[in-house]
This record gives C-alpha cells, sequence and structure tokens, in this order.
C-alpha cells in the first residue's frame, strides 16, 4: 500500500501502512514531491527486545511492542465481568484521501473496537487530527482513554510549555526533554489557568524566531492530560487526551466517542512559524471576525474599542452614573460598551442571583432599555455579561430546582445529597438535565430577543469539581452541553458576537474558540504581567480575538502604577478596550487617550491581520515584538507611504547595560527601504518625559530613520534608553 504524503506551507505528514496499521514516518519539514523506498527505514533490533520492529503508530498500541502510552484505554464489560479485550490490536481497514486530508479506518475485529482517525493538513500547515472509536461489540466497552499524539524528530531534545493562574495565565516553563513520561493534567472541569495553550517539543536552545519547533494543542474545555512522552528506545510522542472520570464513558453496543480534535504545528523558524501556521488557520475560518479591509474579502468588521463597566463600577450598578460612563466613552470613540456583573435579579455583590437571569426591575425599572438607548444613539454597540453555566444557592432558581446542582450524589442536597464545596460563592447548574439546558437557553435567548444586544461576555467562575449528574462522573457530558448551549445561541441570534472570559483566562483553548468571537486573557489588566500573558497567549490565539484593556492608572489586581502609554501600547496588540472609569480622565491625559484610540482605529486592519514577529533579544530586560503587513505585496510594489509594521520595544526592568545598544529588528522584507519613527508617547505627550533617562536620544529618535529590511534586522538601531515599565511604539512605513 503507497504511503499517505500530505504536505502544506512547508510541512510534510508521512503516513505508511506496511506493517499493517497506520505508522507515523515522517511529522515535519516538506519533503518534496517524491519519496524513497520507505523499506529503507526498517530499524535495527536491540537485544532483550521484542523480535520486530514497533512502529511508531498513529494509535501506540502494546500488540504492536509500543511500551510507551498506548493511544486507546478501555475494557469490555461482559455478564458484569470488567476488564476484557483490554488490549486492541488495530489494523487498517480503509483509507480515503482527500484534498490534505483523509481518514483512515482501523480495526479489531475479535474485540469489537473500530477506530476511524480523521486528519487534515490545513493550509498553513496546521495539521488537525481526532480519533473517533466505536464499539462493534455485542456488550458495552468502557473506555478509559483514547489519546492524539504524534512523534517528533529525535533532534527535538527540549520541551515548552506553560502554565498560570488567576491573574498570571500563560507564563512559559521549559525542560529537556529525558526518558519518562512529563504530564500537564487539567482537573479544573474547566479549561484552567494553569493549562498549557501549546505544548511544544524542539532542537537545543530553540527561541522565537530560530530553531526547529513541533507543537500541539488539545481543542478541549474540560478535564484533559497533555503530555510528551519519551519511550526507551528514545523515540517521544506528544499530545493530548480528555481525561475521564471514572466509567464516565461507557459505549453501549454501536456507540461512539470522539477525542477533541489535536492540532499540531511544525516549524523551521522557531515559535513565530508555530504562530503562523495557527493564525493561518483562524484567519480561514468563514465566522472569523476578520479586519474591514482583510485579504479575504473584508466580510467581517473591524474590531470595535471596548469600554467594559468592570474595573470602572463593579457591582454599583446605577442608571445616571453609567449613561454618564457612556456618554464619557463615545466621546473618547468607544464603539462597543459592555455592561459587566451586576444587572439581574438579586445580584447587588458575588454572593446571589446567578441564575436568575432577569433584568433586576428594582435597579432597572424600565429595564436595559434606557441604558441601551443611551449607549447605540451615541453610536456604540451594547454588550451584556451573564455566566449561564453558575448559579448562587441564593437565587430563585436554586430555591426552585435544587435538583440541577450539580454535586457528586445522585440525591439533590435538599434530600441529604452532599454539594462540591463553594467558590466564589456558586455552583454549577447542572446542564446535563435538559429541563435545566432548557431554562438557561430561554432567559438567554428572551434576553437576546428582548434587547438590542451585539455581544455577549460569557463568563464562567469557578472549577467544576465533584461535577455530577445523577451520581456520575460527567463534566464530559457538562462540556458538551455548554458547548451545546453556546451553538444554540449562535444559531438562533447570529449577530451576536461572544466573548470566552473564565475569571480571565481559564477558558481559552480551540475547542471554545471555534463558538466564540474572542477570549478575555486574564483578570490582570496591569501592563506589566500583560506584555507576558500576551505574548504567550499570543503564541497561537491571534491578537483580533485576545480582549486587552487598558485598566486605571494603579492596577487592581496587582497596585502597580503605570503611565498611560504602557498601558495603551500594550494593550494594541490585541483587541483594544479600557476597563477603566473614563469619566475621571482629564485634561491632557484624555488628549493622550484619544490620540492613542485613534491611533488603534487607524492601524487595527495592520495588526489583525498581520505576521506576528517577536525577536530574541539578548538583553532580557527587554521585549520586542511587532505586526509586519502579510498579505501578498500587489505587482508593482507597495507603495510608499504604506505602513507596513508596528513594533514595540519594551524595558520590563532595569538592564544591567548602561544602554540598550544597536537591537535588531527582524522579519520585515530584507529590499524594501522602511521609514522608521517613533510614535507613541510622541514629544508633548505626558508621558514622553517619563519614558526615557538619557542624556541625549539616539540620534534618529526625534526625526526618524531609513534603512532596508536586511539593514534593520542584521545592523539594526540604537535604541533609547527606556526607563523600566515603559513602552515605545515605532511605526515602519514604506519609503
Ligand atoms: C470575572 C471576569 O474575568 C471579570 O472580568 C468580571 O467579568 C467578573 N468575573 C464579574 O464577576
Amino acid at each position: 500500500m503507497d504511503p499517505l504524503h500530505l504536505r502544506s506551507a512547508g510541512t510534510s505528514l508521512v503516513i505508511s501502512f506496511d506493517s499493517g496499521e497506520a505508522e507515523v514516518i515522517h511529522w515535519g519539514a516538506d519533503l518534496g514531491d517524491s519519496l524513497p523506498d520507505l523499506a529503507i527505514l526498517v530499524e535495527p533490533i536491540p537485544p532483550s527486545s521484542i523480535d520486530g520492529t514497533v512502529p511508531a503508530g498513529l494509535l501506540p498500541q502494546a500488540s504492536s511492542g509500543w511500551r510507551g502510552r498506548p493511544a486507546l484505554r478501555g475494557h469490555r464489560i461482559i455478564d458484569g465481568v470488567p476488564g476484557l479485550d483490554f488490549s486492541p490490536r488495530l489494523r487498517v481497514v480503509t483509507i480515503t484521501a482527500g484534498h490534505n486530508s483523509a481518514v483512515i479506518v482501523q480495526s479489531d475485529t475479535e474485540a469489537g473496537i473500530t477506530v476511524e482517525s480523521s486528519l487534515t493538513l490545513h493550509m498553513g500547515g496546521l495539521l488537525e487530527l481526532r480519533h473517533t472509536v466505536a464499539n462493534d461489540g455485542a456488550t458495552p466497552y468502557q473506555l478509559d482513554e483514547l489519546a492524539t499524539v504524534l512523534p517528533v524528530a529525535p533532534d527535538a531534545v527540549e520541551l515548552l510549555d506553560l502554565t498560570g493562574r488567576w491573574a498570571r495565565e500563560d507564563h512559559p516553563q521549559r525542560r529537556s526533554i529525558q526518558q519518562g513520561t512529563w504530564v500537564r493534567t487539567g482537573r479544573h472541569g474547566r479549561t484552567g489557568h494553569d493549562s498549557s495553550l501549546l505544548f511544544a517539543a524542539g532542537t537545543a536552545g530553540f527561541g522565537n524566531r530560530h530553531g526547529k519547533v513541533w507543537a500541539t494543542h488539545l481543542a478541549w474545555s474540560g478535564n484533559h492530560e497533555q503530555f510528551a512522552d519519551t519511550i526507551g528506545d528514545g523515540r517521544t510522542m506528544i499530545g493530548g487526551s480528555e481525561l475521564l472520570g471514572p466509567a464516565e464513558v461507557i459505549l453501549e453496543p454501536g456507540g461512539t466517542y470522539a477525542t477533541p480534535s489535536l492540532f499540531a504545528a511544525y516549524s523551521d523558524s522557531g515559535l513565530d512559524g508555530i504562530s503562523k501556521a495557527f493564525y493561518s488557520w483562524f484567519r480561514s475560518r468563514p465566522h472569523h471576525v476578520l479586519p474591514a479591509q482583510s485579504a479575504n474579502g473584508g466580510a467581517g468588521k473591524a474590531r470595535p474599542v471596548v469600554l467594559n463597566t468592570w474595573e470602572a463600577v463593579y457591582f454599583d450598578h446605577n442608571l445616571a452614573s453609567l449613561i454618564e460612563l457612556a456618554d464619557s466613552a463615545a466621546e473618547l470613540g468607544v464603539e462597543r460598551f459592555v455592561l459587566d456583573d451586576g444587572w439581574f435579579r438579586g445580584r447587588r455583590d458575588d454572593r446571589a442571583g446567578l441564575g436568575d437571569w432577569y433584568v433586576d426591575e428594582s435597579l432597572w425599572p424600565d429595564g436595559l432599555t434606557p441604558l441601551i438607548e443611551a449607549v447605540t444613539s451615541n453610536g456604540m454597540e451594547f454588550g451584556l455579561w451573564v455566566e449561564p453555566e453558575m448559579v448562587n444557592l441564593d437565587s430563585d432558581i436554586a430555591r426552585a430546582h435544587p435538583e440541577w446542582i450539580v454535586g457528586p450524589s445522585s440525591e439533590s442536597h435538599k434530600d441529604g445529597g452532599r454539594l462540591p464545596l463553594e467558590w466564589r460563592n456558586q455552583h454549577i447548574i447542572d446542564l446535563v438535565n435538559p429541563e435545566a439546558w432548557q431554562y438557561i437557553f430561554d432567559r438567554i435567548d428572551a434576553l437576546l430577543r428582548g434587547n438590542n444586544i451585539s455581544y455577549l461576555k460569557w463568563d464562567q467562575n469557578r472549577d467544576l469539581l465533584e461535577h455530577g449528574h445523577a451520581g456520575r462522573s460527567s463534566v464530559h457530558q457538562q462540556t458538551l452541553a455548554a458547548y451545546r448551549l453556546f451553538d444554540a445561541l449562535r444559531e438562533a441570534h447570529p449577530g451576536v458576537e461572544i466573548e470566552s472570559c473564565s475569571s480571565g483566562g481559564a477558558r481559552v483553548d480551540l475547542g471554545i474558540l471555534e463558538r466564540t468571537d474572542r477570549i478575555w486573557a486574564s483578570d490582570c489588566n496591569d501592563a506589566l504581567e500583560r506584555q507576558t500573558i500576551q505574548r504567550w497567549t499570543g503564541l497561537v490565539v491571534p491578537p483580533e480575538l485576545v480582549g486587552g484593556h487598558i485598566g486605571p492608572t494603579t492596577s487592581h489586581t496587582t497596585a502597580r502604577t503605570h503611565d498611560l502609554s504602557f498601558r495603551a501600547i500594550t494593550s494594541l496588540f490585541g483587541h483594544f478596550g479600557m476597563e477603566w472609569d473614563v469619566r475621571d480622565v482629564q485634561g491632557a491625559e484624555r488628549e493622550e487617550l484619544k490620540r492613542f484610540i485613534a491611533l488603534y482605529k487607524e492601524h487595527r486592519d495592520l495588526i489583525h491581520s498581520g505576521r506576528m514577529v517577536r525577536a530574541d533579544v539578548a538583553d532580557d530586560s527587554l521585549m520586542l515584538h511587532g505586526v509586519v503587513a502579510d498579505g501578498g505585496v500587489p505587482d508593482g510594489g507597495v507603495p510608499a507611504g504604506t505602513t507596513a509594521a508596528l513594533f514595540t520595544l519594551v524595558s520590563t526592568r532595569t538592564s544591567f547595560a548602561e544602554q540598550p545598544g544597536r537591537i535588531t529588528i527582524p522579519g520585515l522584507d530584507p529590499e524594501l527601504n522602511y521609514r522608521v519613527e517613533a510614535i507613541f508617547p510622541a514629544p508633548g505627550d505626558a508621558d514622553y518625559v517619563h519614558t526615557f533617562t538619557q542624556t541625549r536620544p539616539p540620534a534618529w529618535l526625534e526625526s526618524g530613520a531609513e534603512a532596508n529590511g536586511r539593514f534593520l534586522a542584521e545592523v539594526g538601531l540604537p535604541m533609547p534608553i527606556l526607563n523600566p515599565e515603559h513602552a515605545l511604539l515605532l511605526r515602519f512605513t514604506v519609503a
């Protein structure tokens, strides 16, 4: 049987069937049109080992000699006796190849198990892999795990994954790959603040723009494991699986289970190449929110400037004051006003009200209409905060339906059943229960029908601990039921955008992003923390989908104080907005804020469609990143004056060096001449004097510089001496 060879954007995936099962021969650099006879790859047999070659299966299995983590774990239950058919021997039945895609069916007829694997190598080089297992037998089959994994090349010797906590999501950690398994387990029932958005294995010292990298992401918002498994013969698999609860999935005869999709990218140019593959995939989705002038036909709309009320007023909802806030926001140039938590029945603080999704009559005697009209008559869209999966015990719905509250017991807590520990005074509503699901759908649907709402900020503020339906572990079903809720509301209200928020960034994954339009990266609006959070979230998620707001001058989560320019430049490289009582912003600071909002509007199409470039800067007190216009140079070249890139140089702390020296700027077109200007803060801005401490700036700073992309990448420019926790915005126009 001929091998399967998928190729796209510098990546090849080769699968051989010579051993009788699907074996991944190569996932990495593009191998070109022709492959040699793959028999040359048959390996030696070491002493004291299996008497044959052990394939790196698409579904690694003990029946082929794989002694690492198997892809499929489960067993059949016959007449109440568990543990039967525990080791499948899957063999290829059919291969259906499509355009850069394939469906491979492997089966073990004796065990009565079939696994269908679907693979697509998307246009930008992102590989999507998903398995579906079917129980062909006549008795129930208990599924314990079905993992999606891929082998990485032997020169991948380092591993990078991400971790975090509330208000500090997506921080990197690195280690060398050694024998054994490195597992990152998420038992939060949601994706989790500490979840690794990416698992990246690479060559020694791989960086932002150098080294080979193989990376995977598991598109799932429930319990999961991601891992790198290195076995005795030196081979490493990376990937992940849904972490199933005890007997959570029992397949009846004919039953099936589908894994979450594993997305995988290969790059020979460091992590920037990985982001390129993910961004390309996101931006090719039909429902992707595109910049107005996007290369994809401009079907979408520019990402509006947001004002979210949370850090401006918290629970202090008062119509007159919110209208003042909306007027002030509109005067600044805000385009979307989002009313956060506190508007519904009984919700004066975080102890009550969740589940009672009715506008609170005592606060809003005329409903939300007066506020919505004030917002929309100012030309802004209106957005509303909801948390549909949650319930407070102090709510009418919890009192009426105690049986809808999730817990480990089959009894309602009113009948003596135990509830999980409270978290932010709240519990989870059992969406697996069709009546509870329908109630939540109807309430949110009614709010959307009855009010002119363009946007939902959909929050989820607790882990799903001891999560059970009818006494059985049910995170799997709850996650699918929540997905169905998103899908049904989107279908009923196609014009409404949805933001995925989960105490900040605890639900950021491609499963939720398939049904939402942006994520809230973190509850931390401190610009210094955000530099790291947004950089690493942006490894996978493009900036147009990552909410980043200018918070109050002194951060509410860290008590650090930052100039407006640092906060504004940080928000610029995402979906820009504010979470700040802008009524108090006056005088020169207000003018500076307006200038910045105008700057965002001028450049958002570039930021939301361009290539992300993160420089590998030797001085680790500095960060340099930017967005370079992508998308085809028209015949005849780029007209002079076109903005081709925006970069920011960020100082995170004091440096060991007296001055930064020349910093090279990668990622520009080597043949194009650019005019480089420092555009924010500008001389005259309130923040300008705070930004630098230098007796004399570099020669080019005040009047700009001109050089081609090759010179900028190889020689660079001497940079000004930035004060710590300050940033400079640079614009590159075609000269
Ligand atoms: C957590 C979110 O992350 C915040 O932005 C805010 O919406 C609060 N919840 C409201 O309760």
